[in-house]
């Protein structure tokens, strides 16, 4: 009887922040403001996106700045235990923009693919208000194209559904949670089954070098680009 050797794995990093529930309660307000203020999407099975309501720079926002410095040394801390210097890095909040998931509403499958590293926090988060579904499009052991899909597993082909065969994974999630991860992951929600909203914030991060002598790739501190 052989064994498998399972090789290299995506690392989505958890931690609760502990912000003040006072601030959290003044915050979510504020989004609620901003999206009762912008037109609900056409599509009501999905949830409101602040980002594309113009609602994509809460960093530069001073009832948020608090919460970033709480991310930012979290995002340090992401890096830091997954290996790299952060210290090493220079890293810029590029956009940042909340979502409210109403009854019965959720986040289609998508990635942020312009940036390097988001996270999504959940300022307000009710206990069936819907977790996060981690993808990847193209599974390393997926030997043949719509293999790992529900329809093969019920078509009795696909006999056991683990790790090595599922490329779709379910995180649930609590209020005052982050979760980092590659901006490159492909991300959904599961719809909210409550009427209290679900409350998120994202943001796109981007890495560079502080001093990039010796490097070949990634990219320099932005102070020394030159715009044309
Ligand atoms: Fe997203």
């Amino acid at each position: 009887m052989g064994k498998f050797i399972d090789l290299f794995s995506l690392s989505v990093y958890r931690e609760s922040l502990g912000i003040d529930p006072e601030l959290r309660k003044s915050l979510s307000s504020i989004i609620l403001d901003n999206e009762a203020r912008t037109p609900a999407a056409a599509d009501q099975e999905s949830a409101w996106l602040g980002d594309t309501a113009g609602h994509e720079f809460l960093f530069q926002e001073d009832a948020f700045e608090p919460l970033f410095d709480v991310i930012g040394v979290s995002v340090r801390r992401y890096l830091n235990e997954l290996g790299l210097d952060a210290d090493r890095l220079q890293l810029y909040f590029q956009r940042s923009w909340a979502t409210v998931s109403r009854a019965g509403q959720r986040i289609f499958e998508h990635a942020h693919v312009q940036s390097h590293l988001s996270f999504a926090y959940y300022l307000q988060k009710p206990a069936d208000g819907g977790g996060i579904y981690f993808s990847v499009a193209e599974h390393p052991n997926e030997l043949a194209p719509e293999l790992f899909t529900s329809t093969k597993e019920g078509l009795g082909i696909l006999t056991a559904t683990n790790d090595r065969t599922i490329n779709r994974k379910y995180v649930e999630t609590v209020e005052d949670e982050i979760l980092i991860f590659p901006s490159k992951t492909l991300h959904s929600t599961a719809p909210n089954m409550t009427d209290q909203p679900r409350i998120s914030i994202s943001a796109d991060i981007v890495l560079a070098l502080k001093d990039s002598r010796g490097h070949e790739t990634l990219m320099p501190a932005i102070e020394h680009w030159r715009p044309f």
